[in-house]
């Protein structure tokens, strides 16, 4: 449990990756709780029409790839009162160690999860630094508390998200910083469709990353699937690393 307690009411939130899935239901959740305003980061902003129209000078759209230097620069630059940062941008495709496409599918996914997620965090940390409160929340899995094999390189990239955000907790463990890392299970987004397994709601998820900021919880096992891994992580890793290693696709 962290000393700083996130409550969103009149914060301003910037999360990557909120015009769809589990960025759009923590979108929609902060504004719902009474976040003064939500920075929708988005690689295409028109994606963000109907939220727009809803929530309307609530909601500012930003463009930011994460994966583009320029356009954080420039959202950075824009935007300059965020008081809780949201790394929620995110890609998975299968992917192992072994063979020919190790490099590149390593490459494809540390270059979003993880680069991209450090990238967005640096241009953005100071700004949190000079506020009375502030939070760091970076969207995690937990693939990458155990390997699943048949998501390898993916699940070695939630790996090293878990282990930077456990480093920037460290960094800013004098700032009054809240650094949680959530650690969804399936969830019910594109990104879980070909996954034929039950899967927890978006909103349901967001919901519960909600509470858990208010609580000031660090480490956020925000469904059905994970709260039971976290549990199990929290005694017997190896169990997890079993479990997850039957499933080989
Ligand atoms: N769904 C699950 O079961 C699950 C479980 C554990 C963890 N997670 C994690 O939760 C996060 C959100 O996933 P999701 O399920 O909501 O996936 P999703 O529905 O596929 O959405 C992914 C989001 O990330 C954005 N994105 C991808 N590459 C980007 C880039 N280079 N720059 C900026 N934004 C980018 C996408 O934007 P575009 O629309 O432009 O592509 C989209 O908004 C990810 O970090 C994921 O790894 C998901």
């Amino acid at each position: 449990m962290s000393k700083v307690k996130i409550n969103p009411e009149g914060k301003v939130v910037l999360i990557s990756g909120s015009n769809r899935g589990i960025g759009r239901a923590l979108t929609i959740e902060f504004l719902e709780n009474g976040a003064k305003k939500v920075y929708a980061g988005a690689r295409n902003t028109e994606t963000l029409a109907d939220l727009k129209a809803k929530y309307g000078d609530r909601l500012v759209p930003v463009t930011i790839d994460v994966t583009d230097q320029n356009t954080i620069d420039q959202a950075a630059e824009l935007v300059g009162d965020v008081d809780i940062l949201v790394n929620n941008a995110g890609i998975l495709a299968p992917g192992g160690f072994l063979g020919n496409e190790a490099i590149n599918s390593l490459n494809y996914h540390f270059n979003v999860n993880v680069l991209g997620l450090i990238k967005l965090t640096n241009a953005f940390v100071g700004m949190l630094r000079s506020k009375e409160s502030a939070a760091i929340i970076n969207v995690a899995s937990v693939a990458g508390l155990a390997n699943m094999p048949m998501l390898g390189t993916y699940s070695a990239s939630k790996a090293t998200v878990h282990s930077i955000t456990q480093g920037i907790r460290g960094e800013l463990a004098n700032e009054n910083i809240l650094v949680a890392g959530v650690y969804p299970g399936p969830i019910d987004t594109d990104m879980a469709k070909g996954f034929e397994m039950e899967k927890d709601s978006p909103e349901n998820l967001a919901k519960n990353v909600i509470q858990a900021l208010i609580e000031g919880k660090e480490d956020i096992f925000p469904d059905t699937m994970s709260e039971q891994v976290g549990k199990q992580y929290s005694t017997s890793p190896k169990a997890i690393e079993v479990e997850f290693g039957a499933y080989v696709g």
